[in-house]
């Protein structure tokens, strides 16, 4: 496979909707504009496709509005796949419904024994795994998850109910696997003071955002190491991200953001192995 080329899955939002409440950017009182959904999140996977990338569609189940956020559907890092196990008992299908997906595809499946929502809190960059906790993911499941990829997984501390998944708080814009040219960005504020630390001492060049950026999900971004797919009201961001060299893609999923989610949110990474270019 081409360095820099990714490959991802995701689930069309045919049945998006806001049914149920397990995050504080969901409303049940306003009405979903589904078709408005599927515009954008069609725009979405047309951005991959035109950036050359590889983007497979798993089947919407009916009566699981959230499996649009294909993130949370189970963990790939070299073609072993981690099972998503869910929190609250209304996504609690995805999980058994993303790993028939990959197991009817040919991919080496390990049955999660403990709660972890996938890419929502498991982030790869270069050959760590940076593990969020303490809104969803059980911190159990990050030493699962290191024993079977056998990677340092570090653990991270989430302190902010809006930033309840790792992925709506940092970003891998850069991990070659096993190489020392990683980069991330992140919202400090999120973590708790000993996350931020540890953050600090891995990363000390790390891209710091800034309160307008997050508050709009602007971390909730894909990179390929080279551009960046992200929410163009995250504009400060933007901004930095071409500063330090990368290209930024301005793309609109506002309406999935009402269910708490955004580019991340809907795209999973599926990472083989061996694994050259270390996907983000
Ligand atoms: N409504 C979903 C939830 O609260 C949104 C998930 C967003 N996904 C993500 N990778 N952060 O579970």
């Amino acid at each position: 496979m081409p360095a820099g080329h990714r490959h991802y899955l995701m689930c069309p939002p045919t049945h998006f909707t806001v049914s149920y409440e397990i995050n504080p950017w969901m409303d049940r009182s306003t009405p979903v504009d589904t078709a408005l959904a599927t515009a954008q999140w069609e725009r979405l996977r047309d951005t991959y496709l035109d950036l050359g990338h590889t983007v497979e569609t798993i089947e919407p189940v009916p009566g699981l509005p959230d499996m649009v956020y294909a993130a949370n559907g189970a963990t790939v890092v070299d073609g072993l796949v981690y099972s998503a196990r869910f929190t609250h008992p209304e996504r609690a299908a995805e999980g058994p419904a993303y790993l028939k997906w990959f197991a009817d595809h040919g991919y080496v499946t390990h049955l999660a024994e403990h709660v972890n929502e996938g890419e929502g809190d498991l982030l790869t960059v270069g050959g760590r795994v940076l593990a969020g906790t303490g809104f969803r993911t059980d911190r159990a499941a990050h030493a699962e998850a290191a024993a079977l990829w056998g990677r340092e997984v570090v653990t991270l501390d989430l302190v902010d109910p809006r930033f309840y998944h790792l992925d709506t708080a940092l970003v891998v814009l850069r991990g070659t696997d096993g190489a020392p040219d990683t980069d991330v960005a992140y919202y400090p504020p999120a973590f708790s003071p000993a996350a931020q630390e540890r953050l600090r001492d891995l990363y000390p060049d790390a891209l710091l955002a800034g309160e307008e950026d997050a508050v709009v999900l602007g971390l909730n971004a894909v990179s390929d190491g080279t551009h960046v797919v992200l929410n163009p009201r995250a504009t400060h961001l933007a901004g930095a991200l071409r500063e330090r060299g990368y290209e930024t893609l301005g793309v609109d999923t506002s309406e999935l953001l009402r269910g708490g989610g955004g580019a991340k949110c809907c795209t999973l990474t599926i990472r083989h192995a061996p694994d050259p270019d270390g996907a983000p």
